[in-house]
Order: C-alpha cells, then sequence, then structure tokens
C-alpha cells in the first residue's frame, strides 16, 4: 500500500472509531440557538416545558451553542437529552454549554443556584456542558441533582465551589469532566458513582464533601478516575488539595484506582475545621491510588486504605443498587 492509502485507512478508521451525533434522533424535539425554523426551540427551557408532563419517554437534542439560562427539569416521565458532538464516547468534542452563573447567597440555596436542576427520576444527559460562571468566593452549583435513575455520560461540569451537588437519588457521572477548587463533588444522601471521569483541580481546596448525616445507603463511590492541576490554577494550590473533607458526621466516601497528578497534600484527607473535626463516623477510603500528585503521602488514622478484597465491595452496584444494568447506560461503564 501507499502511505496516502494507508493515512486514508487511518482516518477511516478513527471516524468511525469516534461516534458522532450530529443530528436529531427521531421524535426529538430540536434547540438551535438563534433558529427561526419553525418547530425549533432558541433555548433549552423553552423546548423543556414544551414537553407534557405525563409518563410518556421524550427526549431533546441540541445544536452546538452557549445557552445562557438556567435549566430546571421536573416532568415525570423519561427524558433524554442530547448535546451536539463528534465523539459520544468523551466530554472532549462537546459543542453545547449551558452558561449561568447565580451564587447560592444571590438565587436563595444551593439548589436553587444550580444551573441544571434535576429534579425527576430516570433522566440522561449526553455531551453537554454544565458551568456555573460565578467564580470564587461562595456557594455556586453547576448541577444539582436529586433523581433517581440519573445517568450524565460525557459530560462536563465546571464550578469553583460546590460545583456538583449529587444531593439525593442514585445517579451515575460516566466519562466526564469535573472542575473545581472549593468541596466541589458534595450533597446530603445522594447515592452516586463517577467512573473514568477527569477531575480537573483549579485551586486549594477538597474534591469531595460529604454531607451524609446518618448511617443511610448513600455514598460516593469513584473508580478509575484521573485527578489532574485545571488550567490557570489559583494560586497557592499546589500542596493544598485533599480527596475530601466531612461535611457532615457520616461522610462516606471511596476513591478506587485514582491516578493523581494534581499536587496534593501529603495528608490526602483532611478534617472539617481542626476545631471541629468531625471524624468519628466517616469512612474515607482509598484502593489502588497512584500517581506523581500523591508521592510521599503521609494519611491521618481516619483515612482507611483498603485492601484488594474490601475495595472489591464497592462497586457500581453496590453504590447505585443492584438493578444498575436497567438504567445505566453499558456502552460508559
Ligand atoms: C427561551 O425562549 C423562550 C421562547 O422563545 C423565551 O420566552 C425565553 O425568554 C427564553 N429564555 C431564556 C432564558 O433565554
Ligand atoms: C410535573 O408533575 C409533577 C408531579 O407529577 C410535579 O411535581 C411537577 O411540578 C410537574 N412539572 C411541571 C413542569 O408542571
Ligand atoms: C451502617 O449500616 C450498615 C448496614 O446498612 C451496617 O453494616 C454498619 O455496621 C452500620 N455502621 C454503623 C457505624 O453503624
Ligand atoms: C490501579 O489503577 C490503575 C489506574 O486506574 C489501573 O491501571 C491498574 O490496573 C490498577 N491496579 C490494580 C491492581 O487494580
Amino acid at each position: 500500500m501507499t502511505p496516502r492509502i494507508i493515512i486514508s485507512l487511518l482516518l477511516f478508521t478513527s471516524t468511525v472509531l469516534a461516534a458522532s451525533r450530529t443530528s436529531p434522533p427521531s421524535g426529538a424535539l430540536v434547540v438551535r440557538a438563534g433558529t427561526s425554523t419553525s418547530g425549533e426551540y432558541r433555548n433549552i427551557s423553552a423546548a423543556v416545558q414544551a414537553l407534557p408532563n405525563d409518563s410518556s419517554s421524550r427526549s431533546i437534542f441540541i445544536y452546538p451553542g452557549t445557552y445562557n439560562e438556567q435549566v430546571y427539569i421536573t416532568r415525570s416521565g423519561p427524558l433524554t437529552i442530547y448535546g451536539y458532538t463528534s465523539d459520544t464516547s468523551s466530554y472532549r468534542s462537546n459543542q453545547v454549554n449551558i452558561v449561568a452563573s447565580l451564587s447560592a447567597q444571590q438565587a436563595g440555596s444551593n439548589d436553587a443556584s444550580g444551573t441544571l436542576r434535576i429534579h425527576k427520576d430516570n433522566f440522561k444527559l449526553y455531551n453537554v456542558n454544565v458551568k456555573n460562571g460565578y467564580g470564587a468566593g461562595t456557594q455556586a452549583i453547576a448541577i444539582s441533582q436529586y433523581g433517581n435513575k440519573v445517568g450524565l455520560y460525557g459530560c462536563g461540569f465546571y464550578g469553583y465551589q460546590d460545583t456538583l451537588l449529587a444531593n439525593q437519588g442514585t445517579q451515575v457521572y460516566l466519562k466526564g469532566y469535573i472542575e473545581g477548587a472549593t468541596d466541589f463533588i458534595f450533597g446530603r444522601q445522594g447515592l452516586a458513582y463517577f467512573g473514568g471521569n477527569t477531575i480537573a483541580v483549579t485551586g486549594p481546596g477538597w474534591v469531595t464533601a460529604s454531607g451524609r448525616q446518618s448511617n443511610d445507603s448513600g455514598s460516593y463511590v469513584f473508580d478509575g478516575n484521573t485527578i489532574v492541576l485545571g488550567s490557570n490554577p489559583a494560586a497557592g494550590t499546589s500542596g493544598k488539595v485533599y480527596l475530601g473533607r466531612p461535611w457532615d458526621q457520616y461522610a462516606k466516601v471511596v476513591f478506587k484506582n485514582t491516578v493523581i497528578t494534581a499536587p496534593f497534600n501529603k495528608a490526602i484527607w483532611s478534617v472539617w475545621h481542626d476545631d471541629e473535626q468531625r471524624i468519628d463516623h466517616i469512612l474515607f477510603a482509598e484502593y489502588n491510588t497512584t500517581g506523581s500528585g500523591v508521592q510521599g503521602a503521609a494519611r491521618p488514622s481516619f483515612a482507611t486504605v483498603l485492601s484488594a478484597s474490601q475495595a472489591a465491595q464497592y462497586t457500581i452496584g453496590t453504590a447505585v443498587g443492584s438493578d444498575y444494568a436497567s438504567w445505566v447506560d453499558a456502552s460508559y461503564v
């Protein structure tokens, strides 16, 4: 074969491997920024409001663009929202951005500040970036999640303090991107599983702040994620990043098979405050953490390093329920 034919074959192969989604699936409502086409919606909220609030399964397809709005989803029946992308398998080619910039103080609560607020069961989101652009200073949520059987696939979540509120219900975050600095994956009763994500740290702080308040079924289980230093990190980030601190007494967080290149503090885990530590009932556990960011780690006594057999007890099934295969998109697991 000539080099040109070989190159053509390689290009063909990579195009085939990266599945694209560039047109609406049959039956989907269509959102397109600036559209004047009859039947299409100029923003996502308008499409969401157009859906019947009944038990039927519905979908929405969004063309590329930045949509400056908060999106609040409550309809009762199953809903799937698809973002336009040339590569469904990852967040990297996402072209749909939902952007708002409310702080919790301005909005009245953490949930009310969310750029995307999911208050429904049976919801899937594919290849959409969700951003809270408020910046540093106070709580400002990108995604506020309260539903059961909710899957977020190849999505990007961007914020600074409290980016991702996994507050209630069973939920999976797969092959996506999560960015922040302070307590940026947090919540109370969420049963959440995070797999194959890139987690980017942009300032000194804590990746998680579990606010579990009793020995309930909630936990945050992470498997196979990478924690990196984000672009333009705040000054003084190096040595001041931790996997988590306990927002409440029963915080429960497990990180398995994590590669950490962000420059962590050697303690890896943190108390809430020195004068209010909240460490008596927590589980802060790890298995097989590697990477340049955790060299020389010296964990405190309240951190747990799991054996292989102990780690095997924390799976997607134990995190979100043994029926997970009936609602999680297996192509992202
Ligand atoms: C969304 O579109 C609807 C209908 O065109 C409009 O009434 C509404 O103001 C828009 N919302 C935002 C947040 O742009
Ligand atoms: C849809 O119905 C549910 C109850 O079935 C209700 O809680 C929710 O507010 C309704 N949403 C809308 C947009 O009317
Ligand atoms: C929490 O509940 C589980 C069962 O759901 C039990 O196995 C465990 O011992 C309890 N832990 C504490 C600290 O009470
Ligand atoms: C440890 O984690 C790395 C990164 O996810 C993975 O490649 C490796 O197979 C894991 N090792 C074990 C023993 O599970």
